[in-house]
């Protein structure tokens, strides 16, 4: 799909300086003898340096040059969870956009990024999508994936889009009790999600407009009032919940000055509007596939206190 529209391939740094997602989420790394010698450090960068969490600022920085890139590559997040969803190391695919103003192109991209693939792994790998659907996938997944048949259907469904304050609504008025009680500028659980989607007819949902509160601090500024939203996206699949992450993000300056200095060098000689997201390969798979934990579609997984071999 990226080659044949004309993106560029970037390979970037497992290595980084920067907390793309400002979650705090990071790993550390550090020499053995940095590990060894306790007190003042001497890093070896002479700046503190994480695994990544996100290629996005790297591509960012190439789509400047490039207009349409894209990255491949294991992101690393130090996220305490046990749920079924989260891996402390994953696979993401990126794609960054120059030129782009609107979350439409974003959400176009997501699309044709899910079915692309999906088709190619129905049409070359059949018997494999079948094995899991039948043996595999549990009951509820079903009704989304049954066959592979049923799953190349279900491609043409991307027809869902709502706001972050009208997905509020609907939980609000849902007739099923959460652990969490929905509430406008809380993030939106597992739980939100999976209802969301079930409410729409366990069909893919894109969720826009997010509380700014709620998100990093490169996305775009809705100014539909003071602070108050930003061009997010999310895209939400049956049985899983966010598959995609995306936005518009901030390219004028006075906007991110209040936010984050290390990100102005990149539009203090100016920048175009632009936008990207990130799918979690892990994800797509469980998506695909109907499998119910993360930790089935990888050999090796890694969440917190495992890390085997
Ligand atoms: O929504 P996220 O955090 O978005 C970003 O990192 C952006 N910087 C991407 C971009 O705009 N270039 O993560 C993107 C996706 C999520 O939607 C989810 O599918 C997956 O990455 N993901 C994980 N998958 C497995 N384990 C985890 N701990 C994950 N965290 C995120
Ligand atoms: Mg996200």
């Amino acid at each position: 799909l990226f080659q044949e529209n004309g993106y560029v391939h970037i390979h970037t740094p497992i290595i980084t300086s920067n907390d793309c997602e400002g979650a705090g989420e990071l790993f550390q790394i550090e020499t053995s003898n940095e590990a060894r010698e306790s007190g003042e450090k001497n890093h070896f960068f002479d700046v503190p340096a994480f695994l990544t969490v996100s290629g996005q600022l790297h591509l960012e920085v190439m789509a400047g040059a490039f207009t349409h890139v894209f990255t491949f590559g294991p992101t690393f997040r130090a996220e305490n969870s046990q749920s079924r969803r989260h891996l402390a190391e994953f696979y993401m695919v990126e794609a960054e956009l120059s030129f782009t103003e609107s979350l439409q192109d974003i959400m176009r991209v997501m699309e044709d990024l899910f079915k692309t693939a999906t088709s190619t792994v129905l049409s070359k790998c059949p018997h494999d999508v079948e094995l899991f659907h039948k043996y595999i996938a549990p009951a509820q997944k079903k009704a989304f994936l049954l066959f592979p048949s049923r799953l190349s259907q279900r491609l043409f469904f991307f027809s869902f889009r709502i706001s972050y304050s009208e997905a509020v609504e609907i939980l609000k008025q849902a007739s099923q009790t959460f652990t969490f009680k929905p509430e406008w500028g809380s993030d939106l659980q597992t739980e939100h999600e999976k209802y969301l989607v079930k409410h729409c007819g366990e069909v893919p949902l894109f969720v826009i407009n997010y509380p700014y509160d709620l998100k990093p601090f490169y996305m775009r500024d809705n100014e539909d009032g003071p602070q108050h939203t930003v061009a997010a996206v999310d895209l939400l699949v049956p049985g899983i919940g966010e598959l995609c992450g995306g936005s518009l993000r901030e390219e004028r300056l006075p906007f991110i000055e209040s936010r984050l200095q290390r990100y102005l060098d990149l539009r203090k000689f100016g920048s175009v509007p632009h936008g990207g997201f990130g799918m979690g390969f892990e994800r797509y798979l469980q998506c695909i596939l109907g499998v119910d934990n993360i930790k089935d579609v990888i050999p090796f997984p890694r969440f917190s206190h495992s890390c085997l071999l």
